[in-house]
């Protein structure tokens, strides 16, 4: 069932728990379709509402706010300069995403500085909270962006040109949100003023439920990436055209499920077709086409080549069957990240040993691994469920992620 807010009164006796629902239950109003989940994409009125979320936030906290030249948010408590602890996530969301995946992070990094300025922490360097820009890539088929462009690994030009299902290119769509897409593109001066990253996430998975531990350190993300596979057959009438006749596209591309199904199982990976549009989509058509998203992830960059190699041969081979032809197309990838072991190992000590696990989910911190410290935080997840409405933490393991947080950032900033 869906969970759009943790359980907890917003009068519950543990401040630090109350002030948290009530943080939380203002963004949670926020592009909610109730049991369909969080709708929240990248440069719509959602996403919009979101980012007035978050100036808001900075303002009630009199944190200077700024947005850089990729969309990401910042608030600042001190002022912007190299070496600043930096924390946050994102706000966007899967289509029928969870409350959690993301939203958690910058929550708990706005109340973490709330806890740091009520114990009189004096940083000796600037704390920031960030939120950045499409990290779910659900509009233009590409994850991370605003931290891809940040870093470099994404060209401008090439992210101007994504496009959405209604061909809205993304430079389109920033211009009608208010924001400049001339500017994008890697940018020094915000990440010099990056000393450390960390990013508090939910986990999107049961590791920690089954070690028995509210929150844990990430170790390493597994390379993966999105191929879209577009399979051209011949539009024909659904009542008067003979079986031994057709170029039915979505044969092959059933095909193609199933292997993948089978050749991730083969490997210990993992594969999935989770968007397809089929053209023209009609219920008495033959399609004349069928665009299908794979995504492909594996403990190992070799194995998901191989394993994405064996599903477009399969694909192939069931698309010369039916006189169709298909095309793979790699459109993002990102590889495999080994978070810095001092790091991890300085957080875990600080929280009094926490435990070290690996995901199979992407991140904006294994973006900014490959260009500054970085570490993540995962709070326990008692089903595992994510990218769904049911996705959820409770309301204790979330105030003790925020004070873990707060905790961490004590040691790298105010010492
Ligand atoms: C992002 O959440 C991803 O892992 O796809
Ligand atoms: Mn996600
Ligand atoms: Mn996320
Ligand atoms: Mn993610």
């Amino acid at each position: 069932r869906p969970r759009p807010v943790p359980d907890g009164a917003p009068d519950h006796p543990d401040p630090l728990a109350a002030r948290f629902r009530r943080t939380w239950d203002a963004l949670a109003a926020i592009g909610g379709e109730g049991a369909a989940g969080y709708h929240r994409f990248a440069w719509t009125p959602v996403d919009l509402a979101l980012r007035g979320w978050f100036q808001e936030q900075a303002a009630l906290r009199g944190m200077a706010y700024e947005r850089d030249r990729n969309g990401n948010q910042w608030a600042w408590w001190g002022t912007p300069a190299p070496g600043a602890v930096v924390t946050g996530s994102h706000l966007d969301s899967v289509p029928g995403g969870g409350a959690f995946d993301g939203p958690l992070g910058v929550v708990s990094a706005f109340l973490a500085v709330d806890e740091l300025r009520e114990r009189g922490a004096v940083p000796s360097r600037p704390i920031a909270v960030v939120n950045f820009a499409d990290e779910e890539g659900a509009r233009f088929g590409v994850a991370c962006v605003g931290s891809r462009l940040l870093t470099g690994i994404l060209a401008p030009d090439d992210a101007r040109a994504l496009r959405d299902g209604d061909g809205v290119t993304l430079a389109e769509a920033m211009l009608a949100a208010g924001a400049d897409p001339g500017a994008l593109g890697r940018d020094e001066e915000a990440l010099a003023r990056i000393g450390t990253f960390v990013e508090l996430h939910i986990e999107q998975g049961r590791g920690l439920v089954g070690l028995d531990a509210p929150i844990g350190v990430a170790s390493a993300i597994w390379p993966h990436g999105r191929w879209r596979c577009t399979f051209h057959g011949e539009a024909d009438h659904a009542g008067t055209t003979r079986l031994a006749d057709r170029r039915d596209p979505m044969l092959p591309f059933a095909s193609a499920v199933l292997a993948a199904r089978q050749v991730a199982g083969e490997m210990g990976a993992l594969a999935t077709f989770g968007k397809v549009r089929v053209h023209p989509n009609g219920t008495n058509a033959i399609p004349s086409r069928v665009d299908a998203w794979l995504d492909g992830r594996a403990p190992d960059a070799a194995t998901v080549g191989k394993m994405v190699g064996e599903i477009t041969a399969a694909a192939e081979a069931a698309a010369a069957g039916h006189g169709v032809r298909v095309e793979v197309v790699a459109e993002s990838s990102s590889p495999v990240v080994e978070f810095g072991v001092e790091l991890r190992d300085r957080i875990a000590a600080t929280l009094g040993g926490v435990p070290a696990l690996p995901t199979g989910a992407g991140h904006d911190a294994g973006i900014l691994s490959a260009a500054v410290p970085t570490a993540m935080l995962f709070v326990r997840n008692p089903t595992g469920v994510s990218h769904s409405p049911a996705e959820h933490a409770t309301p204790d393991d979330c105030v003790t992620g925020i004070t873990a947080l707060a905790a961490v950032l004590e040691d790298l900033a105010c010492r």
